[in-house]
């Protein structure tokens, strides 16, 4: 038997993590996700208007209510998910507040029309003005769809606060690929403005959602975990490690089904990449705990973003020991092209550094970050620049030097982009004009905005602001193209907006044969001092190596360095 929703006692509701519940329309959606799969749904509808200032409506087919608990829903501290605080010990909701609902009708208009499954009609109800508001008989399938009206209109300030609608957007979209992947059982779809952002259908397993969720080549390189212990179970998947990003945003975590962000998991999980990793460089993963819920705590954050682990340590260790069994079981079980692979990345990062000829241990070097300040000398073979510092001599490659900058600077900046004085024409064809349709919001991302031109043109008004005076309409096509080739359609933005600025970055690089200008060597290599320079391009190839002072003596044989006379 379903429970009821009822009243939490005062001092129960008192002792809840109170603050800010509703932030923004992402923050709204995550809630009535939350709710629909603790009323055990297997279908959750998501549609917004405007960016969800307008409408953002969540319906799901789970278990519904009956009217009478549809009007206490809408108060505060009522729920059916726990009765006293030490039911959280027990929790196997995602909810137990009662505090969602209430928020969002603080904040906007809020209807619900939900139908339990032993009612033979549903019912409407509405936040309101009226101390009890109203129940309306209507006719509708079992479940609940919760709809929340002109969100903000009341509060200018929050209104004002938001972030564009397509910003807002992809947050929404954030947060829902994120259950969707711990959820794949479920279907979930998103329509915006009554078009379809994603659609991920129900499926058998992690590893089939990743391939509709991630792009393409990224899903086949997630390595399955699976590794249990007593009382702890680690399942989901890691990339393998020469799939990597500059940062953290692609590592999924939940625990209990609960979608959170967790520092120490990621850095278990980091830990077990150790050498493998690129510096700089993070792996994807989703990853999901499944622990009683009296090792957790749930109630220390008012958006239940954030939980504590009872055994921090033994999570840790848990979650490094499966992350290091996926990663063996891949180089031994796959000898074809896995294990190629993992050679090529460990020799350069490896500790144990391979013997070359003269003795030197190669590749050692560029695991060393090189703090400078750097002198730049000049350039060589109008490829490679020179600098000299305290550590010794600093070799850059120009291009992956300049590539890596660019990258991490689009991928960075929340910019605005800048007017051009002349816009780009673009000749596009039907494929491209509905890519960059689509694509607006990772493009709005970077500061480019495209305005149709009329059938087959497009006209590029606003660049990126580090692209001034470099992205020619070419350069974006090619970028495009290449993005186009590499995702799926139903791509995150996440991953569009990598491939995409990679692309842009490589297109738009110093290339290799480029003479430079004095300011332009002096740029590079101060990136370097300031410490703003990846050790790898986007590609992975290194962008800067140091002769450190110890390889140039030992390179000249001068074994005894204090031995000056020789
Ligand atoms: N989609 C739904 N289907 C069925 N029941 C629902 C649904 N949404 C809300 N309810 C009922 O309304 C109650 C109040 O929802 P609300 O989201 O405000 O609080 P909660 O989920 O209990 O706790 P929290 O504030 O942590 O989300 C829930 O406990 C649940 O019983
Ligand atoms: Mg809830």
């Amino acid at each position: 038997m379903r429970a009821r929703v009822q009243p939490l006692d005062p001092a129960t509701a008192r002792r809840i993590a109170a603050g800010e519940v509703i932030e923004r329309p992402a923050s709204v959606v995550k809630e009535l996700i939350d709710n629909a799969i603790d009323a055990a749904s297997t279908r959750i509808d998501i549609e917004l208007v405007n960016g969800g200032r307008r409408l953002i409506q969540v319906t799901d087919n789970g278990c519904g209510m009956y009217p009478d608990e549809a009007v206490l829903a809408l108060q505060r501290f009522t729920t059916s998910k726990i009765r006293h605080l030490e039911d959280l010990s027990r929790l196997t909701t995602l909810g137990f507040r009662g505090e969602a609902l209430p928020s969002m009708a603080a904040m906007a208009q809020v209807e619900i029309i939900t139908r339990a499954a032993d009612q033979v009609e549903g019912a409407l109800v509405q936040s309101g003005t009226d101390a009890v508001p109203a129940i309306r008989p209507r006719g509708c399938p079992v479940g609940t769809r919760v709809s929340v009206l002109r969100l903000f209109a009341h509060t200018p300030v929050r209104l004002n606060g938001l972030k564009s609608i397509a910003r807002e957007m992809q947050q929404v979209h954030e947060i829902v690929a994120r259950y969707a992947l711990a959820y794949p059982q479920i279907t979930f779809q998103v329509q915006h403005d009554g078009r379809r952002l994603l659609f991920a259908p129900t499926c058998a397993d992690l590893m089939q959602r990743l391939a509709v969720l991630f792009d393409h080549e990224v899903a086949t390189h997630m390595l399955p975990v699976d590794w249990h212990s007593v009382d702890l179970l680690v399942s989901g998947a890691v990339s393998s490690p020469s799939v990597n990003r500059a940062t953290r945003q692609r590592q999924y975590v939940w625990v209990n089904g609960r979608p959170i962000r967790s520092g120490l998991i990621s850095i278990a999980l980091e830990r077990a990449y150790g050498a493998l990793m690129p510096p700089g460089r993070h792996p994807l993963a989703v990853l999901g705990l499944t622990l009683p819920p009296h090792f957790l705590d749930v109630n220390v954050h008012p958006r239940k973003s954030e939980i504590t682990f009872l055994h921090e340590r033994t999570v840790f260790a848990a979650v490094q020991e499966a992350v290091e069994t996926a990663l063996q079981r891949s180089v031994a079980g796959d000898a074809n092209w896995r294990s190629d692979e993992t050679l090529a990345w460990s020799s350069p990062w490896q500790a144990t550094p391979q013997i070359g000829e003269s003795g030197t241990p190669y590749g050692q070097e560029r695991a060393v970050a090189a703090t400078g300040p750097w002198q730049p000398l000049g350039q060589v073979g109008h490829s490679f620049l020179v600098a000299s510092g305290p550590e010794g001599l600093l070799l850059l490659d120009q291009h992956a030097a300049d590539e890596s900058l660019l990258y991490t600077q689009l991928l960075a900046a929340d910019a605005g982009g800048v007017e051009l004085p002349e816009p780009l024409l673009l000749n596009l064809n039907a494929a491209q004009e509905r890519w960059l349709d689509v694509q607006q919001v990772v493009l709005a991302d970077f500061g480019i905005q495209i305005e149709s031109f009329g059938r087959g043109k497009g006209l590029m008004r606003t660049v990126p602001a580090i692209l001034v005076d470099r992205l020619g309409a070419s350069h974006f096509l090619d970028a495009m193209y290449e993005a186009m080739q590499r995702l799926t359609p139903q791509a995150a933005p996440e991953d569009v907006r990598e491939h995409l600025g990679a692309a842009l970055a490589c297109r738009t690089a110093i290339r290799a044969g480029d003479r430079l200008t004095v300011e332009q060597v002096t740029a590079l290599v101060q990136a370097v001092s300031q410490q703003r320079l990846g050790y790898t391009c986007p590609h992975g190839r290194p962008t800067y190596v140091l002769l450190s002072l110890s390889d140039l003596e030992r390179r000249f044989m001068r074994l005894f360095p204090l031995d000056t006379s020789l």
